[in-house]
């Protein structure tokens, strides 16, 4: 076992903020991450799990212990006419998931191409893009428990999905590392072009034939177009999540604002995007020295290069603020601030 001391965490979290670990130590299997448990120097109170490093903005060093799960493998374990159960170790990258899915014939994923991420990270947020969300194609996770190491499998029902949330990044916070995931990919996909900007771009791109390998491109073309690549501008997507107001609340709004976007949300309630709100107090594009907000897509906060997590957290507030004066809707971040 390697526990490496005062390791640097840039290129290890893709808004490139340049702070560094006390501890930092990585595992490529189930065993070896108990192993590393059982370290008596492992800080388990202070023990933070990353996977690419794409939801996170650390505001100063971290004083604890950083693992990095690297478990690999991507395996088919069962099918049958009409589904195949694919397990992933959660240290594969998201999108290579999503193309071992395409190769394969597999439907499910597609409408997730390209979001940055590993498998394991995956169900903390119940990632979704596009009209799909992680939770839409999951069949149960693995998972080692911190104070013990002992292995647990959840199904989807003990994972408690919501929108960008679960049961890990409330009640059971820190108590689990995700080892494996298990999703259940369709044989004969049934595509989802709902999202009004895919059937746009599909026409836009001549497609004649949806195809998971075509409606993938699409949603690949849509985030290209929209989103930072974080190998060239620091970003980690969303920094905020798009806020859910009651229908009175969205009432008394769009007297205001007459041009206000709007989704249906869970409970009767009212999605209304973030980056809309935040664009019409001002801030695309806005950059102060070397970050900023991104020019074209106001949810996603960008580090240029040396930026500090602190001055992004500062400029974060500084949104939520002004868009709770001007629609009286405090925004809360998606990415955890650390
Ligand atoms: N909009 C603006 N200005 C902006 C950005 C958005 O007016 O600067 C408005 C537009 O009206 C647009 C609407 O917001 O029609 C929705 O925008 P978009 O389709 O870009 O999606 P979003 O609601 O901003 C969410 C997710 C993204 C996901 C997209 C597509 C959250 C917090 N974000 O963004 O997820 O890719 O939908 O499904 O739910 C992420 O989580 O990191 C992420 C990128």
């Amino acid at each position: 076992m390697d526990l490496k001391q005062n390791y640097p965490l840039k290129d290890l979290n893709t808004f490139g903020i340049a702070v560094t670990a006390r501890q930092y130590a990585s595992f490529k299997s189930v065993p070896e991450l108990q192993e590393l448990l059982k370290h008596p120097a492992i800080d388990k109170e202070n023990l933070l799990v990353l996977g690419g490093g794409s939801n996170v903005l650390f505001t100063q060093n971290y004083e604890g212990t950083i693992l990095q799960n690297r478990i690999e493998g991507m395996t088919i374990v069962s099918e049958n006419e009409d589904f195949a159960l694919v397990e992933a170790g959660g240290g594969v990258g998201w999108h290579e998931l999503v193309l071992f899915a395409i190769a394969g014939g597999l439907g499910g994923l597609e409408n997730l191409s390209l979001i940055p991420g590993t498998v394991g990270a995956a169900p903390l947020q119940n990632i979704g893009a596009y009209g799909v969300e992680l939770k839409d194609v999951f069949y149960n996770l693995e998972a080692v428990e911190i104070s013990t190491g002992n292995l647990k499998i959840f199904d989807a029902d003990s994972c408690g999905f919501g929108y960008r949330e679960s049961v890990f990044k409330k009640e059971l916070k820190g108590k689990y590392i995700v080892t494996h995931v298990t999703l259940q990919l369709q044989k004969k996909p049934a595509f989802n072009i709902s999202y009004g900007a895919i059937k746009s771009t599909l026409e836009a791109m001549q497609v004649k034939e949806i195809t998971l390998k075509t409606l993938s491109d699409a949603v690949i073309a849509i985030r290209r177009s929209k989103l930072p690549d974080p190998a060239i501008i620091g970003n980690a997507g969303s920094f905020f999540k798009n806020p859910e107001i009651s229908p009175a609340e969205f009432a008394s709004l769009k007297e205001q604002f007459p041009e206000i976007p709007s989704y249906p949300a869970a409970h009767g309630n009212i999605k209304v995007p973030a980056g809309w709100l935040i664009e019409h107090c001002g801030w695309k594009g806005k950059k102060i020295d070397n970050y900023g907000v991104h020019t074209d897509q106001a949810l996603v906060l960008v580090n240029y290069g040396g930026g500090q997590g602190n001055q992004i957290r500062a400029l974060a507030y500084d949104i939520i603020e002004s868009v709770r004066q001007k629609f009286n809707i405090t925004l809360l971040p998606e990415v955890n601030i650390i």
